[in-house]
């Protein structure tokens, strides 16, 4: 049996459900692009360069397909995470006051990244992802299915409401993954943990 220290900064689940789900996640952001533009729910469209799909149609077609390999990706995901034991091992405990000691650290421009060991600010940034893409997935379904999922178009407060949910779900991964590259601009030998595995530092 490995020891922890012998272990992989990612092991191969990990690894291959991260990028399946970056794969899953542009086409799912592009064409929800455009299908938000062809009902604007601001006073704003997406340019079609960004958009997926070529007209209404074709991107609820790619939004409905590559949905079913972003929700089997997730739960293979959380699966394994909860089973393995990455979950509570490397995600928890999430403590408030070692979020506000790296918060400070990250202020006073000290705080180290150790391969194999996740933040604090990691571990909220982690955990605010999947529960933001919970939120998309089930928001999503309300306004796929109106009819079918009355009661989760209810619990998000009627159809307009949910959409509006999506959007900001939407919005708010969006924003993850901008700061998420930009911290793996900042260390970039993380980038290499999460395509070969990479070593755990002590
Ligand atoms: C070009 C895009 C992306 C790059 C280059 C990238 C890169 C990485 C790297 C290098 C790590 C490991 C960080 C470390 O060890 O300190 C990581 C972890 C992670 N990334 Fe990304 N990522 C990208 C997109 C995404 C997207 C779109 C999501 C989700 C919406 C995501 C969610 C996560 C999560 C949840 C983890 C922690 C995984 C775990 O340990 O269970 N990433 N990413």
């Amino acid at each position: 049996m490995k020891t922890n220290a012998s272990r992989p900064v990612h092991r191969w689940p990990v690894r291959l459900t991260h990028w399946v789900n970056l794969f899953a996640m542009v086409c799912m952001f592009m064409s929800g692009w455009e299908i938000y533009n062809a009902s604007p729910l601001f006073d704003f469209r997406f340019p079609p360069a960004v958009t997926l799909g070529g007209w209404l149609g074709g991107a609820i077609g790619w939004h409905l397909a590559v949905m079913w390999l972003l929700v089997f990706n997730a739960l293979c995901y959380l699966l394994w995470s909860l089973f393995s034991g990455h979950l509570r091992r490397d995600l928890l405990p999430l403590r408030l006051a070692a979020l506000r000691h790296d918060i400070w650290l990250t202020l006073t421009l000290r705080l180290r990244h150790r391969h194999g060991h996740y933040n604090a600010i990691q571990k909220l940034m982690y955990l605010g992802v999947l529960v933001l893409g919970l939120l998309l997935v089930l928001s999503g379904l309300a306004i796929w299915k109106p009819v079918q999922l009355y009661w989760l178009v209810a619990i998000f407060g009627g159809f307009d409401i949910a959409r509006y949910v999506h959007f900001l779900a939407m919005a708010g991964i969006g924003l993850f993954v901008i700061i998420h590259v930009l911290m793996v601009i900042v260390v970039p030998s993380t980038l290499w943990a999460m395509l070969s595995g990479g070593k755990r530092e002590g």
